[in-house]
């Protein structure tokens, strides 16, 4: 995924650009450049690496320009295939895929045309120029004509410098008022500001933009009439007193509990969700990464609590596995973002098979939010860290709530889900004991996290945030599979850490501590049971408050969030932007 922005107006381009980029970096931070016409000429920058590497463009001259930062998907990270792509007098910056590119390119360099990247994206810029005949809008339109796969657009070309025309299909896109002029944004925090009117583009929609119009349409130049995007100013994210921004989102977890559980008890219709519930036979979850996870946790607790089936699936296997959509499916789709392409694929698929589609989103404006025939949304706020943590904690309240809601239709009692943000504020204090667990972790060759049940769908989550910010390789696994071959792995103080908050299965769990120990492993505990603490195969334990052992993972996590940020800072990584990775990932 990449953050794509555009500007025209009163103000000075670049640093307009450049501040947008900054509201970006979160979706991509390979490489970086801005394109701004100084009146005769266009000027491109490029730089790999994060935004500050092009500070120095913030001098440049000019009232119009585009700017990208990247998440690199063809092409390898360099300053060729940065953005912005130019072709004759065209420049664009693109976010997507395009999947026919390699043809496309083919033709291009068969009328000879010459490429200096690698990329799918600079294809676009040749299809442009060949489409121009002295309209713009007509040539992106036609040459988008041409594209199969996802693009968010935003175009500039010298012979028509006071303008600047989008597109849209399948990757977010945002026009609108603001800065004194007009603006082209990825997503809101680029463009948000006070007074700012924002239109969010839909699939194969188009705008253009110049002096003070903005002109939205379909392929056929008809115009499509929108209504403004309702945002909020905290949309742009601030660090406050915090080093990063992960840290910052791990405290913000007790507010956005809270936060979660009065949003849908004020605004959510659960009469109407009930309905739904009272014909559903069985439940399919899918969602990618963390949300995952927090899918495997719902199903735990939707089996034990309220005795309904329900199977959780990788979005990405679930679009290709021709699934099963049985009458009376629901499917619930659960995603921070609501733009990861692998999930929305998923979720079209099951629609249309005839399941009926809820999502759990965090983003109101997001295309799964669209999508969806029920949404319930998670007030996580703006998450700005990739790593995901307080959006976990926030999707897990809201799926327990489902939880309780079809306990209730099927004349069963769910535990108490009261009182969770008190104890997520005593799990924060708990969890800042593992900084004395950093220096096993940060030297280690791999470490291990086991439980059972509701435990090790946060194994599952803590390996996955120790490895994508710390880059440790890490397995998260069922504790009483260690002994089924994973044992091998542990050598002499190999970091194992267990999780057990199930009293009915602690000792289960032990089994699996003192296997791990007899070979050597450091191991460590997060538990709500004192008694597990003090043995002498402990090396040190986090105590957590008591909870529904059900409920338990909003929690059991926060320890090992907390793990995964120290250990990357030990290992002097930057724990917001870890390498590699995007906060959402929109292309396949
Ligand atoms: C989480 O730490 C990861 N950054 C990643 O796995 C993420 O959860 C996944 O890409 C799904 O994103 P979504 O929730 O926005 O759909």
């Amino acid at each position: 995924m990449c953050g794509i922005v555009g500007y025209l107006g009163k103000r000075q381009a670049a640093p307009v650009l450049i501040e947008g980029l900054y509201q970006l970096e979160y979706r991509g931070y390979d490489s970086v450049g801005i394109a701004v016409f100084d009146g005769k000429k266009l000027r491109v920058v490029k730089k790999t690496g994060l935004v500050r590497e092009i500070e120095t463009a913030r001098q440049a001259v000019g009232r119009v320009g585009i700017g990208h930062t990247r998440w690199a998907t063809h092409g390898d990270v360099t300053v060729e295939n940065a953005h912005p792509h130019t072709y004759g007098n065209i420049a664009l910056v693109h976010n997507g895929i395009v999947e026919n590119a390699a043809k496309l390119r083919e033709e291009c360099e068969e009328r000879g045309e010459a490429f200096y990247s690698d990329t799918d994206s600079e294809v676009i810029a040749h299809l442009i120029a060949a489409e121009y005949h002295g309209d713009l809008l007509e040539a992106v339109i036609r040459a988008c004509g041409k594209i199969v796969g996802s693009y968010a657009v935003a175009v500039f070309c010298e012979d028509e410098p006071e303008r600047l025309v989008c597109a849209r299909m399948r990757s977010p896109l945002i026009v609108g008022r603001a800065k004194e002029g007009l603006v082209v944004a990825s997503d809101i925090p680029a463009a948000a500001e006070e007074g700012a009117v924002l239109y969010s583009l839909e699939d194969g929609e188009f705008a253009s933009l110049s002096g003070d119009e903005i002109f939205i349409c379909n392929a056929a130049k008809s115009k499509i009439k929108k209504e403004p995007i309702e945002f909020s100013e905290e949309g742009r994210a601030d660090l406050g007193a915090y080093r990063h921004f992960m840290r910052k989102e791990i405290d913000e977890i007790p507010v956005v509990l809270r936060d979660s559980r009065e949003e849908i008890a004020r605004n959510f219709c659960f009469s109407d969700f009930c309905k739904v519930l009272c014909q559903t036979e069985y439940i399919q979850i899918v969602a990618c990464g963390t949300a995952y996870h927090s899918g495997l946790c719902f199903q735990a607790a939707l089996e034990r609590v309220c005795r309904v089936p329900a199977d959780v699936f990788i979005a990405s296997e679930y679009r290709y596995m021709d699934p099963i959509v049985r009458k009376g499916t629901l499917l619930i789709a659960i995603s921070q973002s609501g733009e990861t392409a692998d999930t929305l694929a998923a979720v079209r698929l099951a629609k249309r098979r005839g399941a009926h589609i809820a999502a759990v989103v965090n983003v109101k404006y997001s295309s799964l939010a669209r999508l969806a025939d029920t949404v319930l949304f998670t007030q996580a706020g703006r998450e700005v860290a990739v790593a995901a943590t307080k959006s976990f904690n926030a999707q897990l309240m809201v799926l327990y709530l489902i939880v309780a809601a079809m306990a209730s239709i099927k004349g069963k009692r769910s535990p108490t889900l009261k009182g969770f943000e008190s104890k997520a504020a005593r799990a924060i204090a708990a969890g800042e004991a593992v900084q004395s667990w950093v220096p096993y972790f940060a030297g280690a060759k791999s470490a291990y996290f086991i439980g059972r049940g509701e435990d090790m769908c946060v194994a599952l989550e803590g390996s996955l945030k120790l490895k994508e910010i710390s880059y440790l390789p890490s397995e998260g696994y069922a504790a009483g599979e260690l002994k089924h071959g994973t044992l091998a792995l542990i050598e002499p103080y190999t970091p194992v850490v267990a999780v057990l908050m199930r009293r009915d299965i602690a000792e289960k769990t032990m089994n699996a501590v003192h296997e791990a120990y007899s070979r050597g492993a450091s191991v460590f505990l997060v538990t709500c049971f004192e008694e597990y603490c003090g043995g002498k195969e402990i090396t040190a334990s986090v105590l957590l408050p008591k909870c529904p052992p059900v409920f338990s993972p909003i929690l059991s996590v926060i320890p090992l969030q907390l793990l995964a940020y120290y250990t990357s800072l030990a290992r002097g990584n930057d724990p917001d932007k870890p390498r590699n990775l995007a906060k959402s990932v929109t292309v396949e």
